[in-house]
């Protein structure tokens, strides 16, 4: 037990301990090593540092980066003086919202869901979960995507009963969509992505677990019901043995899909985050950084990403098949030339992704490129191949967009921010409530395939689509007239006007 007083006299470059979670821990030798910057962990030294630490790292990522002699052991909570939170004005704005915020019955769609997360949540989170990298070309090409296919509908089919449940790598879901990886939860929700876990068990739906969930990965399994599905979202360390261990450990508690995400041997700049970092930053101790020539801090998503292995290569596939039995996912896939060595590796899948517009701006959607990789993949075997599962994520809002998707040859659809923003704005109710939107209680998906005139998923053709639009990429000319008369749908609405 070490007391808060000695614990404070630890409080400078040359010895510097901390607390998390009521261990002390001496990180003097790793603060240069901290992939967010010495300053950060500074601004704690010598006193409690866990309120920084819990959204933005998995809960034993301490434990698993110091060595155990830098592990001192537990603080005696006796000595510690209790210290009265001051809630700012800004705080107190944000819960005034909260408490304001629609009625989940007034929540129409999934865009919904991301205006209401705008004004509620913490500006930091709101900027590492809406950013997208550069100009945000992508973001919104992804969504355009989607606005470029159109419907060419059948009739006279008896649509009265109609199936839109699916597998997904063999496995039950019913939806044909899945909760994509999304990292930092508890930047957005107390819960985190428990409340994904939670909804996801509940409806039949299958989660992909972030490797830079806010919870641990074994919190989420703990949550899960005993046969709920969930898949794993791999980042590659450059230690490989942490990988090993983390994906057998994965595999040993029955997750069902390994997800690789290959797009990101660096992460993109994504612009609204790096800025948000600066503000309130004391401009004094910036210069200074400067002119030691100390990396700037580069916001949220950079300072947790630099263990990620850039050297990962085709030759580190057989690697994969030899350390786990779970089916290997490619999650990032962009051309047909990659799409066919995919199949020629042995793997069980791809993901057409652009990691939702975060990675190299002015890539192109995933959508667009379903188009050429279905037509390289026929040229190789069965279409669709049961063998070789081809899924799309990137600007997915409606049970239409999903349709489409499949319709061009999609297994099955990846949402990230809409299930995301989901349990920002309203915890587990709103993840559950997204997914009773889009059809684990009818809606969306029931009404889309009988208008479509699709009784279950295996009717959709290409046929049912219009895509000759999809891959111009001349922007629509904006209609002045047409726009300053059009009176837009409105959202769901806060009982009073922002404060
Ligand atoms: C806030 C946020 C964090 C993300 N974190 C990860 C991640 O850690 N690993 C990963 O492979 N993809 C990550 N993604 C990408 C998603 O898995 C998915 O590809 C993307 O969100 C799909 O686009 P959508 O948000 O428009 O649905 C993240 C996306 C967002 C928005």
């Amino acid at each position: 037990m070490l007391s808060a007083q000695t614990i404070s006299e630890h409080a400078s470059r040359d010895s510097c301990w901390i607390i998390v979670h009521g261990k002390v821990y001496d990180v003097t030798e790793f603060l240069d090593e901290h992939p967010g910057g010495s300053k950060i962990i500074l601004k704690y030294a010598g006193n409690d540092a866990t309120e920084a630490y819990e959204p933005i790292h998995p809960p034993n990522a301490i434990i698993d980066n110091l060595p155990s002699e830098k592990h001192l052991g537990d603080v005696d909570p006796s000595t510690v003086t209790k210290v009265v939170k001051v809630i700012s004005e800004a705080e107190n704005k944000r819960q005034a919202l909260i408490a304001k915020r629609p009625p989940l019955n007034e929540i129409l769609n999934l865009h919904d869901f991301e205006a209401i997360a705008k004004v509620i949540l913490p500006d930091k989170a709101w900027a590492y979960y809406s950013s997208a990298s550069d100009d945000e070309i992508t973001i919104r090409e992804n969504r355009a995507a989607y606005q470029r296919v159109w419907f060419r509908p059948r009739i006279l089919r008896d649509v009265t009963v109609v199936d839109w449940s699916t597998t997904i790598l063999g496995q039950k879901s019913s939806l044909p969509v899945y909760i994509s990886a999304t990292a930092l939860g508890k930047l957005g929700h107390p819960d985190g992505e428990l409340n994904l876990t939670r909804a996801a068990g509940k409806h039949g739906v299958i989660q992909m677990i972030p490797t830079l969930a806010s919870c641990s990965f074994d919190e989420i399994l703990d949550a899960a019901q005993p046969d709920q599905s969930l898949f794993l979202q791999l980042y590659v360390n450059r230690d490989r043995s942490i990988t090993k261990r983390y994906v057998q450990h994965a595999e040993a508690r029955g997750v069902k899909g390994l997800f690789i995400t290959v797009d990101a041997p660096q992460l993109g700049r994504r612009e609204k985050d790096m800025r948000m970092k600066f503000v309130g930053d004391d401009a004094g101790a910036r210069v200074q950084e400067n002119m030691s020539g100390v990396k700037k801090d580069e916001g949220v998503a950079r300072a947790i990403s630099s263990f990620i292995d850039p050297s990962l290569s085709w030759k580190d596939i057989p690697w994969f098949r030899g350390i786990t039995k779970m089916p290997i996912i490619l999650k990032g896939v962009s051309t047909p030339e990659d799409a066919l060595l995919a199949l020629e590796a042995g793997v069980q899948g791809i993901v057409l992704s652009n990691h939702g517009g975060r990675q190299l701006d002015t890539s192109r959607s995933g959508l667009e490129n379903l188009i050429e990789i279905a037509a390289a993949l026929k040229t190789r075997g069965p279409w669709p191949n049961p063998n070789f599962s081809v899924f799309v994520d990137g600007g997915v809002r409606r049970a239409s967009d999903v349709l489409k998707a499949l319709a061009l040859g999609a297994s099955a659809v990846g949402i990230g921010r809409g299930f995301l923003y989901a349990f920002c704005s309203y915890g587990e109710a709103g993840v559950e409530k997204a997914f009773k939107i889009l059809g684990c209680i009818q809606e969306e998906f029931e009404m889309n395939l009988r208008l479509l005139g699709a009784r279950n998923l295996n009717e959709l053709v290409p046929e049912m689509v219009d895509a000759s639009a999809l891959q111009s990429h001349v922007g629509t000319p904006k209609d002045n007239l047409f726009d300053s008369t059009y009176q837009p749908l409105r959202l769901a609405e806060f009982k009073t006007a922002k404060l």
